[in-house]
């Protein structure tokens, strides 16, 4: 059985992929599959954490048993949701992949062939860095854990970019994958790197995405407790 030391911790995890529209029928996406984020709901609920998930577009995932689940589609509406759930948590965990960009405008009508001429352009536009947002208005004592996805060399390049961004994006945890042909996105496992803001770099070796959820609520109760006893 799974230790308990969650109980009563109000947790937000947000998984899937989000979805800027073009017009009714496409859109921008990415390839995240949901699994790693859903994965982590599911194990916090089984050590009795209160869960919220979030969640954009996923591969026809089921609902982790005993969490609250919250669907949407763009990255402005995960914010949105995000936002207000983590107003009463006590951690959150950005496990979705957020899109970057959206187009400015999206189309009231399917886009026709001969709407064009010559071939149309898509403007993008910057979205809501959502981390950002909830460290700036981070809660006393919550923590707030990002996930990195980074191409490249795991322990060299990969690594460097982990400590940058941890710094600035100005979490308690990241969580860095190396992503790239047949590597974390849409495969059942994953490996990569814990990093803490006091320093923490710990390896995290091949396997389950139940275990690197695992390993993150570790860290995560570790800190919680820390915190409690000052
Ligand atoms: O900067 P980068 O996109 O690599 O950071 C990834 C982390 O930031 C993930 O935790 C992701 O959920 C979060 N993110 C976000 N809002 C965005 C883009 C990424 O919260 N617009």
């Amino acid at each position: 059985a799974l230790p308990r030391d969650l109980d009563g911790v109000r947790v937000v995890v947000s998984a899937g992929g989000t979805r800027e529209p073009l017009d009714p029928v496409r859109h921008l996406g990415n390839r995240s599959s949901g699994k790693q984020g859903y994965a982590l709901a599911r194990v916090a609920a089984q050590r009795g954490a209160h869960v919220t998930l979030v969640t954009a577009h996923t591969d026809a995932l089921p609902e982790p048993a005993g969490t609250e689940v919250v669907p949407v589609s763009t990255a402005r509406q995960l914010a949105e949701a995000v936002e207000s759930a983590a107003a009463g948590a006590d951690v959150v965990v950005m496990a979705a992949a957020v899109a970057d960009f959206r187009p400015v405008n999206t189309a009231e009508h399917k886009i026709k062939k001969t709407d064009h001429t010559p071939d149309p352009t898509i403007t993008l536009t910057r979205n809501p860095d959502i981390l950002a947002g909830l460290v700036e208005r981070r809660r006393d004592g919550q923590i707030i854990v990002g996930f990195a996805a980074e191409t490249g060399d795991e322990t060299g390049s990969v690594l460097d970019h982990a400590r940058a961004k941890l710094k600035r994006k100005g979490c308690d945890l990241l969580v860095v994958n190396a992503v790239g042909e047949g590597k974390a996105f849409e495969v059942e496992e994953n490996t990569g790197w814990l990093l803490s803001a006091e320093g923490l770099e710990q390896r995290i070796p091949l396997g389950a995405k139940a275990q690197l959820a695992a390993t993150l609520w570790d860290a995560v109760t570790a800190l919680l407790r820390r915190r409690s006893h000052g």
